[in-house]
């Protein structure tokens, strides 16, 4: 069976984009690749390294909504990033064959250095993070790694480093490639891109009350002011949610729209019932994953992870003459 890697940052709860942009995907592809999917505490340390007393938190929170959503240790191997420490021994070796000016030119990197407002305090971990990220992919000579549209970059990165690394040092590594889900790009309440440093997501643990107030602010077509007005949904926040969690009522929604017949208020009161119930089975799920059976999971999937991991460091530094 091929193998596929993927992971995120324990900086939060999972929210809409993260569900729809890749969790899906791995809920999928589990049953059909040898998966690990890791819980990225290092990375989490590249924006949060001030921050870190959440950390433990959101680590076996996030994967409690990822085994929630239905990712399954029977079927892949859920662990711990820090747990595999030969990520970070990987991480070094191949930060000697990376050249700087192809980390400087990451348009992620440079969106996040924006958005979070890091200009002049970008540090040398955020800038070589992408060369982390690729020796996570590496390490389990990953063939794919679904992830959301924000993270090609990175994958791109992982592939210039793998075959750079085989010319150099001999075929070791496949070259990876990204998967990408139907809805690779999800908006946030604002417009700009679902995140959780942005402050504009919803998440699958939100309340209804939550939801409906993070609907009734989202961004909605400018030009649609009262009820009649004729709407155009392509570029309405709440109508690409409809387009995620109420498949079966959008070509309505749409047509409605369109003619002024359905008004946004109403629209938004819809969108946030449908988000609610969607997520419903999930938030129901979670009761079944305590905090010490998730734990349980990801230090045995971490176990795993590592044997793995410690096979391909060893042939590595074989081929790079530390051994
Ligand atoms: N950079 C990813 C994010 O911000 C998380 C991540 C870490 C990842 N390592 C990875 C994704 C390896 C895919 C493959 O969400």
């Amino acid at each position: 069976m091929e193998r596929i890697l993927s992971g995120y940052r324990p900086t939060g709860m999972i929210h809409l984009g993260n569900y729809f942009g890749s969790l899906v995907n791995w809920i999928k592809l589990q049953s059909e690749y040898d998966c690990y999917f890791e819980v990225a505490d290092y990375h989490a340390l590249t924006t949060y390294y001030q921050h870190t007393d959440e950390l433990p938190d959101y680590k076996l929170e996030m994967a409690r909504d990822w085994l929630a959503a239905g990712l399954s240790p029977d079927k892949a191997t859920i662990f711990i990033q820090s747990l595999v420490p030969e990520h970070a021994e990987l991480h070094v070796l191949l930060s000697m064959l990376v050249p700087v000016p192809w980390l400087e030119r990451n348009p992620t990197v440079k969106e996040m250095i924006r958005d979070m407002n890091l200009q002049g305090n970008v540090t040398y971990g955020l800038l070589g993070y992408p060369v982390l990220q690729a020796a996570d992919i590496l390490i389990y000579k990953a063939k794919c790694v679904p992830v959301g549209q924000d993270q090609l970059p990175h994958i791109e990165l992982a592939r210039e480093i793998a075959k750079r690394f085989n010319h150099l040092y001999g075929e070791t590594f496949p070259v990876p490639e990204p998967i990408l889900s139907q809805h690779p790009k999800v908006p946030g309440i604002d417009g700009r891109k679902m995140s959780k440093s942005l402050q504009n997501a919803i998440f699958i643990r939100d309340t209804y009350e939550d939801i409906e107030k993070k609907v009734y602010q989202a961004f909605t077509d400018p030009k649609k002011i009262r009820l009649g007005d004729p709407g155009h949904p392509e570029g309405c926040v709440v109508f690409a949610y409809h387009n995620l969690v109420n498949k079966d009522e959008i070509a309505q929604i749409e047509t409605d729209c369109r003619s002024g017949k359905l008004g946004c208020v109403e629209c938004k009161k819809r969108c946030a019932h449908a988000i609610y119930e969607f997520f419903t089975p999930v938030r129901e799920k979670l009761q079944n994953f305590t905090l010490e059976k998730t734990k349980e999971i990801l230090v045995e999937g971490s176990r795993k992870a590592r044997k793995v991991a410690q096979a391909t460091l060893e042939e590595v530094k074989e081929r790079m003459h530390l051994k």
